[in-house]
């Protein structure tokens, strides 16, 4: 992720994003008539929507499927949605092991129970100083993990996007990162509420650009963090490799929002909303601090590790 400042995308309704909005007024005044509990769970718009979500206006549909960081089909901001045709999603499976008692290996059917699907609109803020209001479509990862035991020596849990050496995708026949994109948290950030395992957005399966079919989304994080299209998850007790942190400590591990941070080469204080004209001020923890903070008793935790080494 090299800065550049966000070039303008004009907000532009689609049919999908209008549709969305009609099944979901529908369903608020049949939840009004009805009581929720009887309303049907499919098509994917029907889940409800969670109490973690922002009432912030939603980036519209066009911009966040034609605006994204995906480099395993190239580093342009249009390259994901003009390649990722590229990207088959069926069959796909996720396995789960390392420190858990029930290492699983899960076909995408296993993991998309209707039943146990939320919506929530989060604030979506890049290091590029770019940021999104994404309704995405999910379940807590907190529900996956559960289902395979952690051991108690799982402190981490890490995840890598789909890579195949012999059929690389058109981004991985170069060495923009080093392939396959690996991301981690610590088991308590990855066990947070907050932290999503998304298989969808304005009601619809995930468009392949944005990651599909199952990414994470760690909203009080930089979208670095988010990795898309997961293949494999490891709970591990060491800290597990980063692909941006390798590249650079100024990438940090735990990559939170913060507004002040004068060492960091990423961090700013203000932010654009893809859409608007003017700067907004970056909130602390992207807006979640209320949330999260409590995870880091003791500060930064990348400024904490940062100084540490310098010493
Ligand atoms: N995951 C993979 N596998 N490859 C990537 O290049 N880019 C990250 C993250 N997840 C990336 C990834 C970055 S830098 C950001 S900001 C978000 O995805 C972008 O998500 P979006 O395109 O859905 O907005």
């Amino acid at each position: 992720m090299v800065i550049k400042s966000p070039s303008d995308i004009t907000p532009s309704e689609t049919t999908s994003e209008s549709i969305y909005r009609q099944r979901r007024r529908f369903l608020q005044q049949s939840a009004a008539l009805l009581g929720s509990a009887l309303l049907p769970t499919t098509p994917l718009a029907a889940a409800p929507r969670s109490p973690y979500s922002t009432d912030e206006p939603l980036t519209p549909l066009k911009s966040i499927t034609s605006y994204n960081n995906f480099y395993e089909f190239g580093t342009q901001k249009g390259d994901p949605s003009l390649r990722a045709s590229a990207l088959e999603t069926e069959p796909w499976s996720v396995s789960i092991d390392g420190e858990v008692a029930k290492p699983t290996r899960f076909t995408l059917e296993d993991l998309l129970n209707p039943f146990s699907m939320e919506e929530r609109n989060y604030r979506h803020r890049c290091v590029e100083g770019w940021s999104m209001v994404i309704p995405w479509l999910g379940f807590p990862l907190a529900a996956l993990i559960k289902r395979v035991r952690p051991t108690s020596r799982a402190k981490y849990v890490a995840f890598t996007s789909l890579y195949d050496a012999d059929r690389p995708l058109p981004g991985q026949q170069r060495r923009l990162l080093k392939w396959p994109y690996q991301e981690a948290l610590r088991i308590d950030e990855a066990t947070h509420p907050l932290t999503l395992l998304a298989t969808g957005l304005y009601g619809d399966p995930l468009p392949n650009q944005n990651g599909a079919p199952l990414r994470l989304v760690v909203p009080w994080k930089y979208g670095f963090k988010s990795i898309k299209s997961i293949v494999r998850i490891t709970l591990t007790e060491q800290r597990p490799k980063t692909t941006w942190n390798e590249m650079s400590d100024d990438y940090g591990f735990y990559a939170n929002v913060t507004r002040e941070h004068p060492e960091f080469k990423w961090s700013f204080n203000r932010e654009r909303r893809i859409g608007e004209l003017q700067k907004r001020d970056t909130l602390p923890f992207n807006g979640y601090a209320e949330q999260v903070a409590q995870l880091y008793p003791n500060g930064d935790p990348d400024l904490n590790l940062r100084r540490a080494h310098r010493r």
